[in-house]
């Protein structure tokens, strides 16, 4: 039986490439680079299947481009929001993403930010590095309390239940959160969270307020100047979804101002470029897009793409199909 042809477009873990080959007629990205816009689209042009990633801008451009071959954009992550889902629609291309596999390690990454923000553990450890450290001391580097305060979750999907059950059962925090539909009552008891109306109800009583929310154009600047001006003065704003969700020139303006206390930053908009100015805020954590690096999970993300493909040729409907 002729392998179905498919376009990687990233190194994945050695393992899953591995499972990978065994069914298809795969395509590696040896170098690792992002791949071009022209280059996206001669994958289009001549693969069954693409398997893009967050680097990857599939947009309009990509897909009409005469008759695409590509009948699958198996997604290796849970947001697509670089995928064009309309215009993939539109040429009967199906989309599938990864969810699930990576919710536990993006909920510990977000707890890892909330406690390096407020327990100034960059700034801590510049300070070693640099060989700045003088000693201990009873003012130095003082921070925030985690444990017991209040937690306020804007989107309670897989990822935001984790950080949830994290926060409340183990640092005791009071957890709000806001979700655009309503919340089933056994997740909210599960979780220990509390549900708000608005996200403008839950931004003046959070200590630290974690997004959650999907990226794309819905939500772009979800979180603005006015949004930023109804947190605490004491608060931390934590993101591990997308870059686009914050207005980072307004979060700069907040950190350099004090307005808030800090942020703990793992995604960004166009990264890996980041803004010089976010860069110069001491009081911003910033980490490379870390979420789901973990191997068990990077794994195990791999062997979700392949069984989305394998259902997808082989007639089954794709477990993890979002278009
Ligand atoms: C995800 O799975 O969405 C990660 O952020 C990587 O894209």
């Amino acid at each position: 039986m002729i392998k179905p042809k498919v376009v990687v477009t990233r190194r994945w873990p050695e393992a899953v490439e591995a499972a990978l080959v065994e069914d298809f007629d795969v395509t590696f990205n040896q170098q690792d680079r992002a791949l071009t816009s022209d280059e996206l689209k001669d994958a289009v042009r001549s693969a069954d299947a693409v398997l893009p990633t967050v680097t990857d801008r599939i947009d309009a451009r990509v897909l009409d481009n005469g008759k695409p071959r590509t009948r699958i954009l198996a997604n290796y992550g849970v947001g697509y929001s670089h995928i064009d889902i309309d215009s993939a629609k539109s040429h009967g291309i199906a989309v599938t993403n990864t969810p699930d596999v990576l919710s536990e390690c993006t909920a510990d990454l977000t707890l890892t930010l909330m406690l390096m923000a407020a327990r100034r553990a960059s700034e801590g450890e510049r300070e070693v590095r640099n060989g700045d450290w003088s000693g201990w001391r009873p003012t130095h580097l003082l921070g925030s309390k985690v444990s017991n305060k209040t937690l306020g979750i804007i989107g309670f999907g897989r990822i935001g239940q984790e950080v949830a059950k994290r926060a409340h059962h183990g640092f005791g925090m009071r957890v709000l959160v806001y979700n655009r539909s309503p919340i089933a009552a056994d997740v909210l008891a599960r979780t220990g969270a509390e549900p708000v109306a608005s996200i403008d109800e839950l931004l003046p009583q959070a200590d630290f307020v974690s997004l959650h929310c999907p990226g794309g154009a819905a939500n772009k600047h979800l979180i603005n100047c006015r949004r930023l001006d109804l947190m605490k003065q004491s608060a931390f704003l934590i993101n591990t979804a997308r870059g686009e969700v914050v207005d980072e020139r307004a979060l700069v303006h907040a950190l350099t101002f004090e307005t808030i206390a800090g942020a703990g930053l793992d995604v960004f908009n166009g990264e890996p470029d980041i803004l010089p100015e976010l860069r110069g805020c001491e009081n911003a954590v910033l980490l490379p897009h870390l979420g789901s690096a973990t191997r068990e999970t990077r794994e195990a993300m791999g062997y979700r793409v392949v069984q989305n493909l394998k259902d997808f040729f082989e007639g089954r409907p794709p477990r993890d199909l979002v278009a």
